[in-house]
């Protein structure tokens, strides 16, 4: 297993461009199984969870291509209905091909996902949305098996105990394209992952209207067809470099970087003391070239994560590492994954001071972080823990990276061009370096 060695306490500088939305892409790839014509995407990022989702596609029927960043779908073969376990464990993502599988094949078989690091993550309302365009929908075995001979237009709301569902409003939007009449899909995800699923679903022929909004209506139609679409830049990735150059006291410029998206994240940086400037000419805020530096003294702040445009919980861990080393008591409170702390007693590990009540951390900035060995245990925790030991003292061993490949590209070779002293090495080189040093003799 690969673990990166990182020496601390460097400052970045340099210049990087966002990749396509890991999160985007996903809803956007099982959309292809919504037609028999070809969907080509541009800006397709090269991570772990989009080849689990061609291995997926792949499985149901559709022919992948896919050369750097372009991926093209096309699906030669219906036959398919089944999402085994073995593929929905390494990804949750795998719900997204229910509705499109649903609604162009009439049924659908997938494996009911399980609990995960960040929570429960339950499906109910993905169910429910199904079930109200009237999908027959039973658990069997621990898979979900859904079949419908027509899905029909209606009003649904899709809201739960923390608000609004992405990637459920991503599974009834797609589904009720190819609906009988009319869907209005209420307490709709505003995310702008939905947005770009929308784009791409009205390219391929749908009638959409209202994404990006809570209220969304579909008009459904009687096919879909080919179309050629881009992903938008990932916005998470963007905020983690953001990030990354405000705890190292850094000045990096980011490229295709989604400032529109980001606006929450902004807004806190502002308060905090760190500088985010925009440097391009370029019209409308989607794609833009913005440089942040950051002061040495950094606020302490208050954060509550929210559905969009609210602050992301997928940037929860990272802004953690950031306040650890603000001058005063930072409170954060977590209202999408109640759970998502993991990241909380690994920064203890590396000096940070932290009081966990419920879904609330209060943090103490110190003044330094030290480099210690730390476990990573989802995506968002191990890049916070890649944040802090950029920032640290000393050298930080963070173990079992795969979780950090699954959701950004390359991450050590493109913070070494900013100047970061970070290694990939194989988990065992580093013990056997470890007890070379205990055996060698004084
Ligand atoms: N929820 C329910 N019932 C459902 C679905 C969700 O109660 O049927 C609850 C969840 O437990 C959670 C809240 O609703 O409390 C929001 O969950 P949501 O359904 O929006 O999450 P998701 O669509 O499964 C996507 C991202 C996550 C991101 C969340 C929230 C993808 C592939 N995943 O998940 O991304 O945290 O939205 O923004 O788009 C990540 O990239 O690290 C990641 C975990």
């Amino acid at each position: 297993m690969d673990t990166f060695v990182i020496d601390g306490g460097r400052r970045l500088k340099g210049r990087l461009t966002v990749s396509g939305s890991k999160n985007a892409s996903l809803p956007i790839m099982a959309a292809a199984l919504l037609t028999d014509q070809p969907l080509t995407l541009h800006d397709v990022p090269d991570l772990r969870d989009l080849a689990n989702m061609r291995g997926l596609l792949g499985e149901l029927g559709c022919d992948v291509q896919y050369e750097g960043n372009l991926t093209r779908l096309q699906v030669v073969d219906e036959s398919a209905s089944h999402a085994r376990y073995e593929i929905v464990r390494t990804m949750r993502a795998s719900i997204c091909i229910l509705g499109p599988m649903l609604a162009r094949r009439k049924r659908a078989r997938i494996s009911m996902p399980g609990g995960c690091a960040i929570g429960d993550r339950p499906v109910d309302l993905h169910l429910r949305g199904l079930r109200a365009l009237g999908a027959d929908i039973r658990l069997d075995g621990g898979d979900i098996i859904a079949q419908a001979d027509e899905l029909t237009g209606t009003t649904i709301f899709l809201g739960g105990p923390a608000g609004s569902t992405v990637l459920g409003t991503a599974n009834v939007m797609s589904a009720a394209t190819l609906a009988r009449g009319t869907t209005v899909i209420e307490c709709a995800a505003c995310e702008p992952e939905i947005v770009n699923l929308a784009e791409t679903l009205t390219a391929m022929g749908a009638r959409i209207e209202g994404a990006g909004t809570p209220r969304i209506t579909i008009h459904g139609v009687r096919e879909l067809g080919p179309a050629e679409v881009r992903i938008m830049p990932d916005r998470i990735e963007a905020g983690t470099y953001m990030l990354a150059s405000a705890i190292t006291n850094g000045q990096v410029t980011i490229d295709n970087c989604p400032l529109d998206a980001l606006l929450a994240l902004l807004d806190r940086l502002d308060e905090v003391g760190v500088g985010v400037t925009r440097t391009d000419r370029a019209q409308g805020a989607d794609r833009c070239t913005v440089m942040v530096e950051s002061s040495r003294r950094l606020n302490p702040v208050q954060v509550t994560t929210q559905p969009h445009p609210g602050f992301p919980t997928d940037l929860q861990a990272q802004i953690m590492a950031l306040l650890c080393l603000a001058d005063g008591n930072s409170i954060i409170t977590e209202r999408i994954y109640e759970q998502r702390f993991l990241h909380v007693a690994e920064l203890g590990r590396m000096g940070a001071v932290l009081h966990r009540q419920g879904p609330t951390v209060v943090v103490s900035g110190v003044p330094k972080l030290v480099g210690a060995p730390v476990m990573a245990s989802d995506l968002r925790a191990s890049a916070c823990l890649v944040l802090a030991g950029l920032a640290a003292q000393g050298r930080t061993i963070i173990n079992r990276v795969y979780h950090l490949d699954r959701g950004y590209q390359r991450m050590e070779e493109r913070l070494r061009q900013l100047g970061a002293a970070i290694e990939r090495v194989d988990e065992e080189e580093v013990a056997a370096d470890a007890s070379a040093r205990v055996a060698a003799p004084r």
